[in-house]
């Protein structure tokens, strides 16, 4: 299966990844986590994109899903859906510096009735190599955009 042209630059995504994530905010405790991040091509000029992580014990912990869209050259669009009631309009650019391929995206939220309040997030994605490294930043339940989660993964 060929890849669709527009998805070339993003093809060192395709795989799996996994590793060490650390998670804080100004309305919770620290914790930890291992993450896992799967971007699969389906064929179509999209990436399936799904995450999942675990606590230090194994057991589950946040997951999402989406696609990853890269609708014109240099341009990211990550559409999520989140499992506390929110849906994600993540937009943004994508840029190769030097060796590293970098994602960066800003995104409107739409909240479920009973979901906590989320009011935008940020998101950056640096591939390096085998590294893939992940920060998180959102504006929730009343606070500023904040950094939320990092993680540190490999390919495997
Ligand atoms: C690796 C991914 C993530 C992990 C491991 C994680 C973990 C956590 C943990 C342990 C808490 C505190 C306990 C709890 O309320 O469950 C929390 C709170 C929260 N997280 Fe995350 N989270 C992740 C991703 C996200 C994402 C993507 C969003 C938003 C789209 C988000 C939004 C929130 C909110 C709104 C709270 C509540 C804060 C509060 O009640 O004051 N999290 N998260």
């Amino acid at each position: 299966m060929e890849l669709a042209p527009g998805l070339v630059p993003v093809a060192a995504l395709l795989g799996t990844w996994r590793g060490d994530g650390a998670g804080s905010y100004p309305t919770i405790e620290d914790f930890s986590y291992t993450d896992e991040v799967v971007f699969t091509d389906v064929g179509k000029p999209f990436l399936h994109y799904v995450q999942r992580s675990w606590s230090p014990d194994g057991a589950p912990m946040h997951t999402e899903t989406g696609y990853l869209r890269i609708p014109e050259v240099g341009t990211a669009e990550l559409i999520l859906a989140q499992p506390m009631g929110q849906t994600e309009l993540a937009e943004g650019t994508i840029a190769a510096e030097a060796d590293t391929l970098v994602l960066e995206l800003e995104a409107q939220v739409a909240n479920s009735a009973t979901a906590k309040h989320v009011a935008a997030t940020r998101r950056r994605y640096e591939l390096s190599g085998d590294s893939l490294t992940t920060t998180f930043a959102m504006a929730a339940v009343g606070q500023p955009m904040t950094h939320h989660l990092r993680s540190d993964m490999r390919r495997v």
